[in-house]
């Protein structure tokens, strides 16, 4: 481990990550639980089974501490509890507490991907990857752009390291181990990477199975994870086409703006053409909508405009728009222990249950 270069924003250096502590709140998380009902039970949206903190946006309840970004959804809320519906437009299904967990993996590789840039594919991998990981799961997150923000929202100086994500797909015979790093996220792991990895385009081309080299690289490390996040570069290059051969299933953050929806078509193609010729297995997980913002028009414009396109294929989890995101990078760690309490950290809690719960109904 190269942990010397590992310095958290705000974390807990030292903590033991892994099945301690996650078991610690697992069992707090069984306690609180009454029912056991199977991860992928979706029970009716009414007042019986009523919220639970932090299950919903919900701006007007006792939990919610962050009253700016809560008028950011406060129309639809109130239309939520009204009509029971989404912000997506469709009835909220409940998505439960996942089920603690005996024994890990094997993983479940999701691919976060689109080649536009900023649309919060970075922010959904980080926040995703730590709400999993508060549920019991074993996350490992891969920085997959050689810009490296992924690593530098999770404290970590890119500059600074040795042996990075592009090392292990290069070197034959370099340990998954000595390149992993542990976060101040109890059991959620990280490849980071660094401008390196931008040589690895170049020099993949020339390989034998040059698009599935991630795939082998990640293969070692599958039994002792349930859930492996790639952070995807903003491009459709080889870099991505191994991310998506890794996979067994993509999520598209798309921003809630004008040009949301421009190079969807181009990307869905990719993905297409992957699933066809190199991984078969491949499947389009969910459209996440990011940086929605109720109170205008246009963000509920845009919202509609994806539904529509992409019906049940959006998440019925929206992404709101609010600076603790920002914030949270440069404290450089997930918005779940940065403002554990507001509902940008409930919203990224609502999808990793979503996410469960999806994979749980296949
Ligand atoms: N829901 C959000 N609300 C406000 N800002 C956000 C949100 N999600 C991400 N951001 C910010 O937008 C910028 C781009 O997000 P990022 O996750 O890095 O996108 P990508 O990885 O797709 O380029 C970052 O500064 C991030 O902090
Ligand atoms: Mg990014």
């Amino acid at each position: 481990m190269n942990e010397s270069t590992f310095a958290p924003g705000g974390g807990q250096p030292g903590t033991t990550v892994g099945s301690v502590a996650v078991r610690t709140f697992e069992s707090r998380r069984a306690e609180t639980t009454t029912e056991t009902q199977p991860a992928y039970a979706m029970a009716p949206f009414n007042d019986d089974n009523d919220l639970q903190d932090g299950q919903f946006y919900d701006p007007d309840a006792e939990y919610e501490p962050d009253p700016e970004y809560a008028a950011t959804l406060a129309p639809d809320a109130a239309r939520q509890r009204r009509e029971r519906v989404g912000p997506t437009g469709r009835p909220l299904p409940y998505f439960p507490i996942p089920n603690p967990l005996t024994d890990h993996g094997p993983a479940k590789i999701v691919a976060m991907c689109n080649q536009k840039g900023g649309v919060g594919k970075t922010t959904s991998t980080i926040n995703l990857g730590a709400a999993l990981a508060e549920y019991g799961r074993r996350v490992l997150l891969v920085d997959f752009d050689p810009q490296g923000a992924l690593s530098v929202g999770l404290g970590v100086n890119p500059m600074e390291l040795d042996i990075t994500v592009y090392n292990l797909l290069m070197e034959r015979g370099l340990a998954a181990d000595e390149v992993l790093l542990k976060t101040a996220v109890p059991g959620m792991d990280l490849l980071p990477s660094n401008i390196d990895l931008s040589a690895a385009e170049v020099q993949l081309v020339s390989e034998v199975a040059r698009e599935s080299t991630l795939q082998r690289a990640l293969k070692p490390l599958m039994a002792d994870y349930d859930y492996i996040v790639i952070d995807c570069q903003p491009s459709l290059g080889l870099l991505t086409v191994n991310a998506l051969t890794a996979a067994h299933s993509v999520i598209v953050p798309l921003e809630c703006e004008f040009f949301a929806l421009r190079g969807v078509a181009l990307l869905t193609e990719t993905i297409e053409k992957v699933r066809e010729r190199l991984n078969p297995e491949l499947e389009l997980d969910g459209i996440l909508a990011t940086m929605y913002d109720s109170r205008t028009v246009h963000s509920r414009e845009v919202l509609a405009r994806v539904v529509e396109a992409f019906d049940e294929h959006v998440f019925h989890t929206v992404i709101g728009r609010t600076v603790r995101f920002p914030e949270t990078t440069v404290a450089g760690e997930p918005i779940t222990t940065y403002a554990s309490n507001s509902v940008g950290a409930a919203a990224y809690r609502q999808l990793a249950r979503e996410v469960l719960a999806r994979c749980h109904a296949e």
